[in-house]
Parts: structure tokens; sequence; C-alpha cells
């Protein structure tokens, strides 16, 4: 479902065939990619980096300013590679955008291509999702069938299903054909990524919001949203809410105005803890309503803005189950490389399966905490972290309830029918 309030990614989702070139040229596609064809790359560089643009996969890298980072041409190939592994629990903006609207993609990845002079762009899929990958493939299809890419090559390449290939640097290795696992950083992927090339690699919103500001400016952009958070972005609201869904709007926009456009907690219900971008960005609870959800307010209010997943749970869910599904995940997407990660992951499983029976001790909770401890920073990549947050943020604001499972399952507090989606 979608609501938007800004209509610029998801303009024509609602559209018959929308994913089609034709549907997509009656809506003014391509328009973006015969001006960017007319500027110079640099100037395509300097609009996006005027734009204010931050990379729309979670860290909020500013997109242009990563592109300026690519050396100067050597006469050897650079890369784009788009990052579509979208994985993160919780996470559904990507994949609903590539099936409702390919072309925005394609003719994103055609004007990056052009602004840092590459000729080979790949689109790296998670594997799960094939009718993505046949979509993206038709699209990519029709675009060069109708002249629209020129020599641009466009390798749409379908992963395994691991979460670690949506690191920017195993998703590279894996491309090689290699065992995707984290390269040591720097060199980043600007200076030495896939072949050892230099190598753009962004997500998929990010991308496709390239067009809409080669048509609508740099001012118009960076006008939307927040100071320091520009533009418009797709949020996916999952869980206890009436509507879920994905829903486009400004920057900034707060958790109690997404609610409004969803319907609202499910009915009778009322909001008890969320996420911000999925499982990897600390939970947040009730008092949080009315932060602006943009990548600096979500931080002061102690978690991270991440990749707009919002997860809601009302208050028939318990907090030990939840973190205990989110460490279960982890632990079995640790890719291994680094002990902390893949010993830790281990142990806060056992741990907080031990709490979810009502079988754990007060020292079990004080292990987790340390554990979790020290994990967090001295892993080698950011999964690590990541598998840290819940454990954290869970303790932070509902100790009670990893306290109870010193004595009483989670099932008997939180009967699990009682928050069963319909
Ligand atoms: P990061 O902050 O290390 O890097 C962000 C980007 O900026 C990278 O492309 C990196 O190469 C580039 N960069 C940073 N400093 C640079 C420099 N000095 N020179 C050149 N390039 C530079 O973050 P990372 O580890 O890439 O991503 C972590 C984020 O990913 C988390 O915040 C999380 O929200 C998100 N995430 C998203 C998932 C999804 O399914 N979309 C899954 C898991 C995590
Ligand atoms: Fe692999 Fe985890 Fe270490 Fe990342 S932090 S390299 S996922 S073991």
């Amino acid at each position: 479902m979608t609501d938007v309030l800004t209509p610029v990614l998801s303009d024509i989702w609602d559209a018959e065939a929308s994913w089609t070139l034709q549907t997509y040229r009656e809506h003014g596609g391509y328009r973006a990619l015969a001006i960017a064809n007319d500027m110079a790359p640099g100037d395509i560089v300097n609009l996006v980096k005027g734009s204010n643009l931050r990379g729309r996969g979670g860290a909020g890298f500013p997109t242009g300013l990563k592109w300026s980072f690519l050396p100067p041409p050597d006469g050897g190939p650079r890369y784009l590679v788009v990052n579509a592994d979208e994985s993160e629990p919780g996470t559904c903006k990507d994949i609903p955008l590539m099936m409702a609207n390919p072309h925005v993609l394609v003719e994103g990845v055609a004007i990056t291509s052009r602004a840092i002079g590459c000729d080979h762009a790949f689109i790296y899929l998670r594997g799960e999702v094939v009718q993505v990958y046949r979509r993206l493939l038709a699209a990519v299809r029709e675009a060069s069938d109708a002249g629209l890419l020129g020599d641009l090559r466009v390798t749409v390449h379908a992963g395994a299903g691991a979460y670690i290939c949506g690191e920017e640097t195993a998703l590279l290795d894996s491309l090689e054909g290699r065992r995707g696992q984290p390269r040591l950083k720097p060199p980043f992927p600007a200076v030495a990524g896939l072949y050892a090339r230099p190598t753009v690699v962004n997500n998929v919103e990010s991308i496709a919001s390239v067009p809409g500001i080669v048509l609508g400016g740099a001012e118009w952009f960076s006008g939307l949203g927040t100071a320091k958070s520009s533009g418009h972005g797709i949020f996916s609201l999952s869980g206890h809410v009436e509507r879920p869904g994905q829903y486009e709007a400004p920057m900034g926009i707060t958790l109690r105005e997404l609610l409004e456009l969803a319907g609202g907690i499910r009915r009778g219900h009322r909001l008890k803890f969320w996420t911000p971008g999925g499982s990897s960005t600390p939970i947040l609870t009730q008092e949080h309503l009315d932060v602006p959800l943009d990548f600096d307010s979500v931080a002061a209010a102690g978690s991270m803005l991440g990749t707009r997943a919002l997860q809601i749970f009302d208050e028939t869910v318990s907090v030990v189950r939840a973190v205990t599904r989110w460490i279960d995940f982890y632990k079995h997407e640790s890719c291994g490389k680094c002990t902390p990660c893949r010993e830790g992951t281990y142990w806060m499983q056992q741990l907080m399966h031990r709490l979810e029976a009502g079988q754990g001790t007060p020292e079990d909770i004080q292990t987790l905490d340390d554990v979790a401890n020290n994990i967090f920073g001295r892993s080698f990549c950011a999964l690590g972290d990541a598998a840290t947050t819940p454990v954290t943020s869970g303790l932070q604001h509902f100790r009670d309830e990893f306290e109870a499972g010193c004595h009483t399952p989670a099932w008997e507090l939180f009967p699990p029918e009682a928050s069963a989606l319909e």
C-alpha cells in the first residue's frame, strides 16, 4: 500500500503496468537522462553534491561527496555498483521500488554512470527475490533496446541470500566470485573497489533519487526535509499498524505523523516499542513518537535513522522474545571472520534463549551486557556492532522484562496468540 506526501519515487506505483518503459515515459521518464546527457560529468556530480542527498542504504554518507572521491580517470575501468541486497530485518523499500518502477533505477544508473565516467554498471540483488531479478532484467533490456543506455553495459547479478553481502566490500567479493566477507577499509571502494578499480557503491533508493534531482534541481531537493537530512525518503511501516506499507515523505517526518497515514496502531492496542531503521538501530519507545525522523534527531534520541524500516510493536509483544529473534538472525548471518562477532553472537543467543524460557539468572543478564559491550567497537564490520543494539537498547528501556526472564517464560507473560497478526 502506498500513501505519499511527496510522491516522487512512488509517483507512478499505482499506475497500470507501472514497471514498463511505456508507462514510465508517459510520466516523464528518461527526460532527466536526456538533460544529463547534455551536462558535463562534473556538473552532474556538483548537482548531486548541492542537493545534499545522503545515502539511503542506512549510513547516510553524502552521495555526491562519495562520487567525488573517485581518483581522476587513468584510462582504466571504473565501476558503479548498486547495492540492491536489501536484507535488514523490517526493511522493505528497495524491493517494492524495483518491482513498481525499475526504470527510475535504470535511469539513475545511466545518469550516475555518466557522472562518474563508468561504462559498466552492476546491480547486485538479493538472491531470494527472483521476481525482482526478472523485472530488472526486463527493464534493462527495454531501456537498452530503446537506445537509452548508449554504450553503457548494465549487469544485474543475483546474490545467494547472505545478509553480510549487503556490506559493500563483502558484496564486491561476492560479485568477484568469492565468498562474501568484508574487506579491510581503507582503501574504500572509491579508491580500490570491484577488481581493485575505483568503484562507487550506492543503495537503490540513492540512485533512484538522482533523476528527480536532475529534473527538480539541487535547491528543490535540499529544500525538502530538514537542513542536514534533505529530500524525501521511503519509510516502511510493519507490524502492529492498521495499514502497513511504504510511505514516501520528506525526511524529518515523525512516527506520530506516519502513524496517522497508516491508520494508527492496530485497534484497541497501544505502542510499546519500535525501531527507526531495522533491527540494527536501537529500539525506541512511546516517548519518542515526536522525534523527527532525520539522521541527527534520531541520533540525539539515542538511536539511528538507518534504513527507515519502522517495525512497530504493541503492548502484547515480549521485548525478550523480539530481541531473541533478532539475535538468532545475527548469529545465523555472522560471517565468522572475526572472533568478537562470531563467538559473541553465539553467546548472546544462548543467554537470550535461557531468558526467553524463564531459566535465566541475574548473572546471565550481567554476562549478556558484558558480551554485548565486548562485541561493540571490536568487530571487523558493522554487523557485529549492529548485533548488540537489540540487547543494549532492550536492557536500557525494558530491563524488567529481562529480569522476569529469570523466573517466568516470555510466552507465559506475553502469549504469542495475543500478538499474532491477522
Ligand atoms: P559507513 O559509514 O562505513 O560507510 C558509508 C559509505 O560511505 C560507504 O559506501 C563507504 O565506502 C563510504 N565512505 C565512508 N567514509 C569514506 C571515506 N573516507 N572515503 C570514501 N568513502 C567513504 O557505513 P557502512 O558500514 O557502509 O553501512 C552501515 C549501515 O548500513 C548501517 O547504518 C545500516 O543502517 C545499514 N544497513 C543497511 C542494510 C540494508 O538492508 N539496506 C543492511 C544492514 C545495514
Ligand atoms: Fe563477519 Fe561479524 Fe566480523 Fe562482520 S563483524 S566480519 S559479519 S564476523
